[in-house]
């Protein structure tokens, strides 16, 4: 008994140490813009103000949570936390990239973090003037990201040093797809970079050959009116035409999903949401973090549901461990065609990678994986060395790992 209550006591010492909780703040100003969530209610983000050497220093993090990509899938998002403010917990963990001790966090502890909450399900591109008053929904992720920043500005960043715009998972894609945007609402001495941790969702077919992803970031791009946000991205670097043979390239089932509307437009935007078609065109330095078996890509793009109607691919999915030769023979074609995504990634010094070979998704907000004794190595460098070394320009960081099961370091995902 005694024993237990020693561990026990360790702990949560221990958790305490690693962790701790910062409030939520509402944007009520935004409301009048309409930048709010899907039901209309003020967007949300969590602040720990930054001190001493790190006060003119901001890290601004966009929260993940999937996409919805149409109006049945929206409604059923809308009156949960990733679609309502109102439906948050009003406190957040702030541990690894966020925490507030050099120990944990030895570039970035001082700086202003902010971890801005997912409501919109769109990766903060939507921007839809309309609102259908039988749904209620709002399509405005769009403008929640210019309001957050605005905000920000007016509460201090306009001064800024140094600016990193981060996120993981869809608020990984956020922070490629804003990447350049962001930049632009900064003042130009400030020194930006974008950091995109589980952002890199590639496009690819799922284990039966079948096109899955592409038809569904279509309709999230169609459903939230994200075109006119996503577009700029890459036609300001090329003339049309070369747009057009570019993402045509990119895109073989385009002119399938987006038969309807108007087929030029449609081909460029359907294609950018995918980041191996725009991040060439990322004029910002900018920093990848992702597993080249990223465990929502294969849970998601990979073997969907709907392709494993059988369930053969359930315990593989939920547990690399747990995936028989043959499965781990498609994992590592899943692999390769990462790689060959990533080739449009070009080498300049500004642009930093760390590919690793773990079954995970989001590698920056946990203590375990961002830095501890025992936290991921590629190169023999953790995560928090390698951003930090690329961030202040000590070292550059372009690293891809070996393939599976080689890296001894990875702390692999395994669901319920
Ligand atoms: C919405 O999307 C889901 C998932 O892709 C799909 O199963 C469903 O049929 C779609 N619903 C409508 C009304 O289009
Ligand atoms: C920015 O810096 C200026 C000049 O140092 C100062 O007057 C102003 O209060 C600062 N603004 C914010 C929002 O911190
Ligand atoms: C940026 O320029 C402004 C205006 O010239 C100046 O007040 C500010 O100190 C500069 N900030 C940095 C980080 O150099
Ligand atoms: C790896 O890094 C640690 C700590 O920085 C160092 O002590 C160790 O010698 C390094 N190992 C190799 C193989 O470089």
């Amino acid at each position: 008994m005694m024993r237990v209550c020693i561990v026990l006591v360790g702990l949560l010492c221990l958790l305490s140490i690693e962790a701790y909780e910062v409030g939520l703040t509402f944007l009520d100003t935004a409301v009048a813009q309409g930048a709010v969530c899907l039901d209309g209610s003020a967007p949300a983000y969590h602040m720990d103000k930054g001190f001493d050497a790190g006060i003119d220093n901001w890290l601004v993090f966009f929260e993940g949570g999937g996409w919805c990509n149409n109006v049945t899938n929206c409604l059923a998002r809308r009156d949960t936390r990733l679609g309502s403010s109102k439906q948050m917990l009003t406190t957040e963990t702030f541990s690894g990239m966020f925490h507030n001790k050099p120990k944990y966090n030895p570039d970035f502890y001082n700086w202003n973090r902010i971890k801005v909450r997912y409501c919109d399900g769109a990766s903060f591109t939507g921007d839809v003037e309309e609102v259908d008053p039988k749904t209620n929904l709002h399509f405005r992720g769009a403008r929640i990201f210019r309001a957050v920043i605005e905000d920000l500005l007016a509460k201090g960043m306009k001064n800024a040093t140094n600016a990193m715009l981060a996120g993981c998972s869809a608020g990984g894609l956020t922070s490629i797809l804003h990447c350049d945007n962001f930049r632009s609402l900064l003042p130009a001495n400030t020194t930006v970079k974008c950091l995109s941790d589980a952002g890199f969702f590639i496009n690819a077919k799922t284990i039966i050959g079948t096109s899955h992803i592409e038809g569904f970031y279509a309709d999230v791009v169609k459903t939230h009116g994200s075109a006119k946000v996503l577009s700029p991205a890459c036609t300001s670097k090329m003339s049309p035409g070369l747009v057009r043979a570019d993402a045509l390239k990119n895109t073989l089932k385009v002119d399938f999903f987006c038969q309807n509307s108007k087929l030029t437009f449609l081909i460029v935007f359907c294609s950018v949401f995918f980041p191996q078609n725009m991040v060439q065109y990322i004029e910002t330095p900018i920093f990848l973090i992702n597993a080249a078996y990223d465990s929502w890509q294969v849970k998601n793009i990979l073997a969907p549901g709907v392709a494993d109607r059988k369930g053969t691919w359930r315990d593989c999915k939920l547990d690399i461990t747990k995936c028989s030769s043959a499965q781990l023979n498609i994992l590592q074609g899943y692999r390769q065609e990462f790689l060959k995504a990533l080739t449009g990634f070009d080498n300049s010094p500004s642009r930093g990678m760390f590919i690793n070979s773990c079954y995970s998704h989001c590698q920056t907000g946990i203590q375990e994986t961002w830095l501890r004794n025992d936290s991921p190595l590629l190169s023999n460098t953790t995560i928090a060395k390698a951003v930090g070394d690329w961030y202040y320009e000590r070292a550059t960081f372009q690293k891809i790992d070996c393939p599976y099961p080689c890296d001894k370091t990875c702390h692999n995902r395994v669901f319920e």
